[in-house]
């Protein structure tokens, strides 16, 4: 099976390399030259783990090829995925779908022969309706269906979640695009991965109602961490508890600095304003897109509190800038409102991040990169953990204790043992647990 993939993205270039991997032939295509430059010279534009690796055995063996050019690449291809930007529109929050247009419309100008065209990006209800009427714009003797394939990978773990899906949604009513779809992901059929056959619209809301329904559990968590905070609960153990309830399930029921990231925040407030606009509102989303937004901020006066109420001329170490561990996406990152709260606060702020340091310092300009954890806590009153990479869970406490002047360590993820921390030395100010509410001013 040729492929085109529009868009060479986290999503498209890794969805890309997979199916190459699986034995597919496939063209990347991305309007960004500077990336298709890169790729071409087997640099990676994003840090995923494995994704090098993989790229490069399938540039080898003919399979994987990069191009910014869109006609030629999908003349041949059997079927034409769309995997670029959905970012929230400005001013209103709706998704910004002027690059799926856009790439729709350039599709339409160059298709030559019978394809399917896939869109894998993130897009409210009805976007396949339209992309299915901007192809009708052209007029041409061949066969075209318009799929919705929405793409469930984590970044950080991205080819494993590909390679080894929970499940593939296809939407489609159309019986030989569904076909094409089976050919398509045949080698994951063949592993007994579900794929789940639906109309376009279900496909297209399952993937906003997956996240807000992800988004739900861990904001659920985190206020959750909070009333433990208030009533001397524990929130692991209260996590615990109630994951171990099948119906519940463990996951995503880590209490933390509240979620960021490219997905979760542009897709629970494109799901209510899609629900807004049908006028059947979705007041759980609402409610948890309030709560994290102020949340985030929140942990910012967290650290403060720990500093005993007053940040101004103090030096705070912030481990972590991604949203995640094992990316370097700054997409969103909670740490960007937990800078901005304690810059406010007249903070004077250091940062080391073992990938995202790179993307990180054009958004946070004031804050000074370090080479390590250790170089970061340097004098500072307080040591923040913000994103829970592996680097930073066996740190040597002693060691960090001594390079710091204070000796607040504000675990924003509850990484640590609170003995281990206080026998270093250190106060352990984490979330979720009695008394870790902190000096008072
Ligand atoms: N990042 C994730 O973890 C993730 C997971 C699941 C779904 N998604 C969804 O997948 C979609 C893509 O997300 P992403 O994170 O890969 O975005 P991204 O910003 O990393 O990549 C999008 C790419 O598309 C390119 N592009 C835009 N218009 C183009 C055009 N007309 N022709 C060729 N290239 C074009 C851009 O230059 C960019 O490189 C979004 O809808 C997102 O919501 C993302």
């Amino acid at each position: 099976m040729k492929i085109a993939m529009i868009g060479a993205g986290y999503v498209g270039l890794v969805s890309g390399a997979c199916f190459s991997d699986f034995g597919h032939d496939v063209v990347c295509v991305d309007k960004d030259q500077d990336k298709i430059d890169a790729l071409l010279a087997g640099r990676m534009p994003i840090y995923e783990p494995g994704l090098e690796a993989l790229v490069a055995t399938n540039v080898e063996a003919g399979r994987l090829s990069f191009t910014t050019d869109l006609k030629t690449a999908i003349a041949d291809a059997g079927a034409v995925f769309i995997a670029v930007g959905t970012p929230s529109r400005r001013g209103d929050g709706h998704a910004d779908l002027s690059y799926v247009h856009a790439a729709a419309r350039e599709v339409g100008q160059s298709l030559t022969k019978d394809c399917v065209v896939v869109t894998k990006s993130t897009v409210p209800v009805g976007t396949g309706d339209e992309v299915e009427r901007i192809l009708a714009e052209f007029e041409r003797p061949t066969r075209v269906a318009v799929v919705s394939n929405p793409e469930f990978l984590r970044e950080g773990a991205a080819i494993g979640d590909f390679k080894r899906p929970d499940r593939i949604v296809i939407g489609s009513e159309d019986e030989w695009a569904n076909d094409v779809m089976r050919e398509v992901y045949r080698p994951l059929f063949l592993n007994a991965s579900p794929m789940l056959f639906t109309s376009r619209r279900s496909a297209e809301l399952i993937k906003y109602a997956a996240n807000a329904f992800l988004a739900t559990k861990i904001t659920f968590i985190n206020e959750m961490a909070d009333l433990c905070e208030r009533v001397g609960a524990d929130v692991q153990d209260v996590s615990r508890g109630i994951g171990l309830d099948n119906r519940i399930g463990a996951k995503f029921l880590h209490a933390g600095p509240g979620y960021g990231g490219s997905c979760f925040p542009k897709d629970t407030l494109a799901l209510l304003k899609t629900a807004q606009d049908y006028e059947s509102p979705v007041r759980i989303v609402e409610a948890v897109v309030q709560v994290n937004d102020q949340r985030k901020r929140a942990m910012g006066r967290k650290v403060i509190h720990a500093l005993g109420g007053d940040a101004r001329g103090k030096k705070i170490a912030l481990l972590g800038l991604t949203f995640k561990p094992n990316t370097d996406d700054m997409r969103d990152a909670p740490s960007l409102a937990i800078v901005q709260a304690l810059a406010d606060a007249g903070a004077t702020l250091t940062a080391f991040d073992p990938e995202g340091m790179a993307s990180a310092a054009g958004m946070m300009p004031d804050v000074l990169m370090a080479r390590s954890a250790y170089e970061a806590a340097d004098g500072a009153d307080a040591v923040v953990i913000v994103t829970e990479w592996d680097a930073f869970r066996a740190l040597d406490l002693r060691k960090l204790g001594s390079a710091m002047a204070g000796d607040a360590l504000v675990d924003l993820r509850n990484i640590y043992d609170t003995n281990e921390v206080e026998r270093a030395g250190l106060q352990h100010v984490c979330i979720g647990r009695a008394g870790t509410l902190v000096r008072q001013p």
